[in-house]
């Protein structure tokens, strides 16, 4: 897959958070790319210029569908002819399993247009095996073809980290690997045009593990944090001073912070796919990740038990406080809201009786949980809550605004300073 690009046949099946960027890149070096996706609100989107992906601008997706290098479509007709397909589609947790049933579907989809020496690559998190185990069989039932004999089968896992202006698609170093080495050649030669480094691995279960592992270090990571944030609290220390002093250590300290629990379409939900894989193929329970999603997926409630505690010592029920949200996406200057801990939480205070009101310039009213107003960020709504509860740290919001407004904060991400903010 090396040598020039123009005119070459990619096409990325599912433009999501993680799709849509690699097929924008593509385009980008010169490959002639097809976006597939079975969402036609998306599709149609896209078609017109308009991305619903923070990080690709609608004038950088308006010049490549201009210059005719990209192109959005429902259409599995518009898949013939490819030289590689990357897979980019959901992985969730369906009842607590492992849900690839999409990466079956898009292989059925793309099996038909596979031809003998095209290149096949999968990108979705999954457990270790999948690409070997599930997409191969699939691929091949569907095009008479071999993977690895006849095409070139792979898996490379995305590091993409939305919002994050330093490190980028091109400049995130990333793993690949093949089936065989032929494979391994053809997927690296690919992302040698889209990355300034790829880092090869000897076999799919090892770069599929990669992604597990780096994700289930993150998750472990901040349970660790969080945990001791609670216990922190109760017994008077500041735990964010002590964060700050260990980050100090040059050397055998990663920095993590505590936060309101974890939210997206990896943490919550990456980490069970190896603990799955570790019970269902040896029987063992895979004990840190166990305790991380404990931990972790307590945090929401640990923030609402928080915000009573404030209003007893001021001796205010819950039920008939307003109570102001700020941040309802997973993480900062993005829109993203799946599996949004800010979710449970304004569940949890409504359940109680409190009026919640959410502010968030990234997502639209129609993805607040039932029954949450949505709101402007003003002087006039931040000094009518009785308690304003910061959950994520978005850059458009005027934090100046918040500290000179609001009655009581509970500041989830250590950012505001005042005698009325309660940390975390
Ligand atoms: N979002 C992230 O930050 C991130 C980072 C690294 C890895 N990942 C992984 O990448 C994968 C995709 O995640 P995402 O965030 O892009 O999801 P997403 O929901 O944003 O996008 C997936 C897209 O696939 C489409 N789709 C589903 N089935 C399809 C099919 N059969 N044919 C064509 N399109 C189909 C959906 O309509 C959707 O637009 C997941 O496995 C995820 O765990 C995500």
């Amino acid at each position: 897959m090396s040598g020039p690009t123009a005119g070459r046949k990619v096409v990325v099946i599912g433009q999501g958070y993680v799709g849509l960027p690699v097929a924008v890149r593509a385009a980008e070096v010169g490959f002639d790319v097809v976006g597939f996706d079975l969402d036609e609100r998306k599709v149609a989107g896209l078609v017109a210029g308009r991305s619903h992906v923070e990080d690709i601008s609608d004038e950088r997706l308006a010049a490549l569908i201009a210059a005719g290098t990209y192109r959005a479509s429902l259409d599995p007709a518009d898949l013939a002819g490819f030289e590689v397909a990357v897979v980019s589609v959901p992985t969730p947790l369906t009842d607590g399993a492992p849900d690839l049933s999409y990466i079956e579907d898009a292989g059925s989809i793309l099996a038909p247009h596979l031809s003998e020496g095209c290149c096949v690559i999968l990108e979705s998190t999954t457990y270790p095996g999948t690409t070997e185990e599930v997409f191969a069989p699939v691929l091949e039932a569907g095009s008479g073809l071999r993977g690895g004999a006849d095409f070139r089968l792979g898996y490379s896992p995305e590091r993409i980290d939305p919002g994050n202006p330093a490190w980028r698609l091109e400049n995130t170093p990333k793993v690949v690997s093949g089936v065989d080495a032929a494979s391994l050649a053809a997927v690296q030669g690919f992302f040698d045009h889209l990355v300034e480094k790829t880092v090869p691995v000897s076999g799919c279960k090892e770069a599929e593990l990669t992604k597990l592992l780096e994700n289930t270090f993150r998750h472990v990571n901040i349970a660790l944090v969080n945990e001791l944030a609670m216990f922190a609290h109760e017994l008077d220390m500041d735990v964010w001073e002590a964060i700050d002093a260990a980050s100090t250590k040059p050397f055998g300290y990663m920095r993590f912070v505590p936060g309101p629990g974890v939210g997206g379409h990896c943490l919550p939900i990456d980490p069970s796919y190896l603990s799955w894989r570790v019970r269902r193929s040896l029987g063992h329970t895979f004990r840190f990740v166990e305790l991380a999603n404990d931990v972790n997926e307590h945090m929401p409630d640990y923030v609402v038990r928080r915000v009573m505690e404030h209003l007893n010592d001021r001796e205010l029920a819950v039920r008939g406080q307003r109570v102001l949200l700020l941040g309802m996406a997973y993480k900062r200057n993005t829109g993203d809201a799946r599996e949004t801990p800010s979710a449970p939480i304004a569940r949890q205070l409504r359940e109680l009786g409190a009026e919640v009101i959410a502010v968030d310039p990234h997502v639209a009213d129609r993805w607040l949980p039932d029954g949450v107003q949505g709101a402007e960020l003003t002087a006039e709504v931040l000094a009518s809550a009785a308690i304003v509860v910061l959950l994520v740290d978005h850059d458009a919001f005027d934090l100046d605004l918040v500290t000179e407004h609001a009655a009581a904060i509970l500041d989830c991400r250590h950012v505001l300073r005042g005698d009325q903010v309660e940390h975390l």
